[in-house]
């Protein structure tokens, strides 16, 4: 196996924007801050992260069913859940760049914790205890602003036709697990579920960060994969280590992430309704950081939900007749976590044997945006031309396929090998004469001749 070098976050970044991976939003205004948008490349391979979710979580699980609520919601959905009054972030600027800063993040740089429950007097008093220490990003300084609780939740005027919405506004979901609380009942009543059951939901949620310059991990508008699984208390924790277990399992045998990348880390302050919690972190260029949460969040958000609203939210046992509130299982990620730890993992640069150099994406074939290249020999050579072009037809049905005739065939390969392509198909001219053509692995950029009536076969067998 030639060898493989390790990458830098600019790298990746310009990698993802020069092959129609990830753009920055807006790029033709000068850009908008924090928000990011998949080429076309990128939303196959976003799609098939999600496809891998979905198909672990709900498809394989008899007992998790799918959600896709909306991304509004009654305003008191955000009170009941506590983000109206807690969801916050301490803010500081910094008096010489004016670079806004997540306080508790600057303290984290030098081995300070501020517990998200702290005041925004108790973690000025900290800010204050260690500002000496800490040097702004950006500029090297340690002249700073107090510290500001600022809340996350993204207001919108839906709704809102004649009053000052700002003092009544409607939020953009924060996460999305609120949605699926708010449709136990109706999920409970309708589908025949008994608990335990979890319910799964994909969507978009948004968030005002304060310092979000990590590319893609830490966007204001993101996608969510989350699943709550509700229990009985008496095997919720049985429960809450299983899914550990599947989530770890998740990223190591379906995303094939190379394990040495990926550690648990514990939650040293829990918060105050929750009885355990552990993150996946992933090694991502600029250190291990959380891609995943999986929290045991006890009857916490049900007995919010039912005090809000007035609605008996509890569970009747069938067979025993016991009732109580569920317990809750989490396991919650980001797409854009995972595709940032998927590039991180898979873009690799080799120099081959006879000393040239190749950058390729070792997806897996599941993830690859492109599942085969097909290619005629020559464009300007009519005949061949065409059988690609039949083969594309053909193939199309069943696999995400490119057709490309531009450049000689060994340019043609280093494309398809940056974006990750397993297989490559080329026409020449014996596939004129015995319907025939190559196919090349990706990997060990091998060639192989086939019959093309066996194509779909060979392809179904080594793609799945
Ligand atoms: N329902 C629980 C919840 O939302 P969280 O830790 O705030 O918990 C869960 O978020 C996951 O969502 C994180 O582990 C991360 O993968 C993803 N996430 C959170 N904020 C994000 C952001 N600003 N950009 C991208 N992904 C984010």
């Amino acid at each position: 196996m030639p060898e493989a070098e390790k990458k830098s976050m600019e790298e990746i970044i310009s990698f993802a924007k020069r092959r129609g991976f990830i753009f920055p939003s807006s790029e033709i205004y000068g850009g908008f801050a924090s928000v990011y948008d998949y080429g076309p490349y990128g939303v196959e391979l976003a799609n098939n992260i999600k496809k891998t979710w979905w198909k672990e979580m709900v498809q394989k699980n008899d007992n998790i069913v799918g959600l896709d609520s909306s991304i509004f919601m009654h305003p008191k959905v955000w009170e009941a859940s506590g983000h109206v009054g807690g969801f916050a972030d301490p803010l500081a600027e910094c008096k010489n760049c004016h670079t806004r800063l997540r306080v508790d993040h600057l303290l984290e740089e030098i081995g300070v914790f501020a517990d998200e429950k702290m005041s925004e007097e108790e973690i000025n008093k900290l800010f204050e205890e260690n500002k000496k220490k800490i040097k702004c990003p950006k500029c090297g300084s340690s002249d700073f602003s107090e510290a500001k609780k600022f809340n996350l939740l993204v207001k919108s005027n839906l709704g809102n036709f004649t009053g000052d919405w700002t003092k009544d506004p409607a939020y953009l979901r924060g996460e999305t697990c609120q949605g699926i609380y708010i449709n136990f009942k109706n999920v409970l009543d309708t589908v025949r579920v008994k608990i335990p059951f979890g319910i799964a939901q994909v969507g978009k949620s948004f968030r005002n960060e304060i310092t979000a310059r990590q590319f893609i991990f830490r966007k204001r508008e993101f996608e969510q994969m989350e699943m709550q699984f509700f229990t009985h208390p008496d095997r919720a924790m049985d429960d809450y280590e299983r899914w550990r277990e599947k989530r770890w399992n998740y990223f190591v045998n379906i995303l094939k992430l190379n394990e040495k990348n990926l550690k648990w880390h514990q939650h040293e302050n829990l918060v105050f309704y929750a009885k355990a919690a552990w993150d996946i972190e992933y090694q991502y260029p600029f250190g291990f950081k959380e891609m995943e949460g999986v929290h045991y969040r006890t009857d916490y958000d049900l007995k919010q939900h039912s005090k809000f609203s007035g609605q008996d939210l509890s569970y009747r046992d069938p067979k025993t007749n016991e009732k109580y509130i569920p317990h809750i299982v989490e396991t919650s990620v980001g797409v854009e976590r995972i595709f940032l730890a998927v590039m991180t993992d898979f873009y690799t640069k080799e120099k081959l044997n006879d000393g040239s150099e190749r950058t390729v994406l070792r997806l897996p074939n599941i993830l690859a945006p492109i599942k085969v290249a097909i290619f005629p020999l020559l464009k300007n050579k009519p005949d061949l031309v065409q059988k690609a072009r039949e083969i594309f037809e053909n193939l199309s049905n069943d696999f995400m396929c490119e057709f490309d005739d531009n450049g000689n065939i060994g340019k043609r390969y280093r494309r398809q090998d940056e974006i990750g392509t397993p297989y490559c198909i080329t026409v020449d001219f014996d596939t004129l004469e015995n319907e025939t053509v190559t196919i090349r692995d990706r990997d060990t950029m091998k060639q192989e001749r086939i019959k093309i009536d066996e194509l779909r076969n060979f392809l179904q067998i080594k793609l799945n």
